[in-house]
Parts: C-alpha cells; sequence; structure tokens
C-alpha cells in the first residue's frame, strides 16, 4: 500500500480509513441494489453460508447434520434421492432455495430449534445467486489480489485517483456533497492519529506547513509508516482480536497466560502490515 508516486490526496486519512468506508459500503447498500447487480459468493453468499449453516453443515465432522456438508463445492453442488442442493441457474429446482423458504418447522433451514433464522434479504440474495449461476469460489483470502475498475462518477474534477473516485461515486449515490480538503496542520494530525495513534510534533507540525513541494505530504506518510509506532498501533487491533489483556469477563476471572507487548507481536505486526495489503488481513486466532 506503500506507493510513492500515489498523491497527495489518497493518502493519510482517505487512503486508511475511506478506503475501508469504501469497502464497507458494499454492505451498507441496500439488498435490493446489491441483488440488481451482480451476487459475490465471497462477498454476499460465504458470510451467510457461514454464519448461518456451517454449524451444521461445515467442517467439523462430529457437529455435521443430515451427513452434508456446505462448506465445499461437492457438497453444495450433490444429489441424493433426486434432490440437488443446488442447480445453478433454477432456485425452483434447488433443494436449499427450498429449505430456506420453507415454513415446515421439521424442514426449514436454518431449524427453529438453532436459533438462527435468515432475513428476507438474505434470502434473496441466495436466490438471486442461484438464478445468476451459483458461480462457487474460494475464502478471498486465498485469492490474488485483483484490480477494480471504479464505478462512474458525475462530478468532474474532483477525482484526483481510484480510492476517489469510489468515495465520490458513493457520495453521489447519497447525494452528498465532499468535504473541503483540510488544512495542513488538521491533515498531519489525521494522518499521525490514524498511522501511529499518536498526535505530531510541533517540529513534525511546522515542518510539514514549510514543506511546499508536491510530495509533502507523502513524505510524512512515508515517514509514519517508518515508525514503530505504526506497528504497535497496527498490533493493537490484533491484539484486540487475540483479547490480549481481556479477562473472562466473569466475576470468577481467573488466570490468563499474557506475552510481553513491545516484542514479537509487534515486530511481527509490523512487518507483516508493511507487506501485505490492509485489505488482505484475516483476523488473529480466536485463542
Ligand atoms: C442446527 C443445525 C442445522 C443448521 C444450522 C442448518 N441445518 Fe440444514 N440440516 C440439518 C439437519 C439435521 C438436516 C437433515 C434432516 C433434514 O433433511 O431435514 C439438514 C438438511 C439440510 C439439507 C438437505 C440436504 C440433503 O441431504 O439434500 C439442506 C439443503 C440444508 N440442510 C440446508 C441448510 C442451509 C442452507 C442452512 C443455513 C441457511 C442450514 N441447512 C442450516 C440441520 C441444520
Amino acid at each position: 500500500m506503500r506507493q510513492k508516486t500515489l498523491p497527495l490526496r489518497c493518502l493519510g486519512k482517505r487512503l486508511l480509513r475511506l478506503m475501508a468506508a469504501a469497502v464497507l459500503g458494499w454492505r451498507l447498500v441496500s439488498p435490493a441494489s446489491q441483488a440488481a447487480g451482480r451476487v459475490d459468493f465471497n462477498r454476499d453468499i460465504l458470510p451467510i453460508l457461514s454464519d448461518n449453516c456451517f454449524h451444521c453443515h461445515g467442517p467439523d465432522e462430529k457437529a455435521r447434520k443430515g451427513k452434508f456438508r456446505l462448506d465445499t463445492k461437492e457438497g453444495a453442488f450433490r444429489t441424493k434421492d433426486g434432490k440437488t442442493v443446488i442447480v445453478p441457474g433454477k432456485r425452483n429446482e434447488s433443494e436449499l432455495y427450498r429449505r430456506i423458504t420453507q415454513t415446515d418447522p421439521d424442514e426449514m433451514m436454518p431449524p427453529p430449534e438453532s436459533n438462527r433464522k435468515l432475513t428476507p434479504s438474505q434470502i434473496e440474495l441466495l436466490s438471486v445467486w442461484i438464478d445468476q449461476g451459483a458461480t462457487w469460489g474460494q475464502h478471498w483470502a486465498f485469492l490474488p489480489r485483483k484490480k477494480t475498475e471504479p464505478p462512474p462518477v458525475k462530478t468532474s474534477g474532483w477525482v484526483r485517483n481510484g480510492i476517489d473516485q469510489f468515495i465520490l461515486a458513493r457520495l453521489e449515490q447519497e447525494n452528498l456533497q465532499p468535504s473541503r480538503e483540510a488544512d495542513k496542520a488538521r491533515l498531519i494530525r489525521r494522518a499521525s492519529l490514524d498511522i501511529t495513534g499518536l498526535p505530531p510534533t510541533m517540529a513534525e507540525s511546522d515542518a510539514f506547513a514549510a514543506d511546499a513541494t508536491p510530495e509533502a505530504f507523502a513524505k510524512v506518510v512515508d515517514r509514519l509508516l517508518d515508525s514503530p509506532r505504526y506497528g504497535e498501533r497496527m498490533a493493537s487491533d490484533w491484539l484486540d482480536l487475540a483479547r490480549y489483556a481481556d479477562t473472562h469477563g466473569f466475576q470468577m476471572d481467573r488466570y490468563r497466560p499474557m506475552w510481553p507487548p513491545g516484542s514479537s507481536a509487534l515486530r511481527l505486526a509490523h512487518r507483516r502490515q508493511r507487506r501485505r495489503p490492509r485489505s488482505g488481513q484475516a483476523a488473529a486466532p480466536d485463542s
């Protein structure tokens, strides 16, 4: 993600936060408009199956119900006793569609006793996905990255790079105007807090204000990315996910072994964050 040639605008807060917003934006798009477009297995389907079905039809053999796996392509397209789970292009011939639209408690999926329930928009997504050919895919974390074409925008002159274009497209969809560009003092403060979790020093802020070259902001971002504080900032999210320094959350809190921060976890996080795309991170193990 560290590209020296990127123009000023896409770095700092924009890059770090709004890229996430652009990705999350997909989730905020109403299911109807999502369904109108191309349903994506990884983005739209896998999370639904994983949350609602894999508990009983997943990799855990002991927990598996009905000797049926839905986490593998073979399972999802299998035919048994004349019933095919998913018939690409044909929801009405797919056992899966029949099961998720059933009201008979003995047949409906997920079963009522599982305390899971698909929302109407999730059912719609699954159905449209089947109608569109039920393309199966691998988990995104195992796929090579590929470039996405930025969406078209109406306003000209504002966009300076691809990320801007994603943001502007979403703003236009909501009939919102882009904010004014931040002044330099704010910009360096935002970038510093986002990347390292710390405010800039007066000297850093003054140096940035005095630097009139076009690369001034890119230089600030590079300096921040090179700082060990960036590793700490990134590692703190990981440690939260791994419940570092967490407790059982009970009155009877027991000993939880932890490792000293500032050592290997931070170095590892720093190295990995520098080498990997931010979007390709899997959550830390649930330990
Ligand atoms: C609490 C456990 C549980 C959950 C969660 C669950 N199922 Fe099932 N499922 C079962 C059981 C038990 C059977 C076998 C009995 C039957 O066929 O009704 C089954 C059978 C099926 C079958 C028939 C498979 C075949 O043999 O052809 C399909 C299709 C199915 N489930 C889809 C789903 C889908 C889709 C979800 C998630 C939206 C889901 N199930 C969630 C327990 C579960």
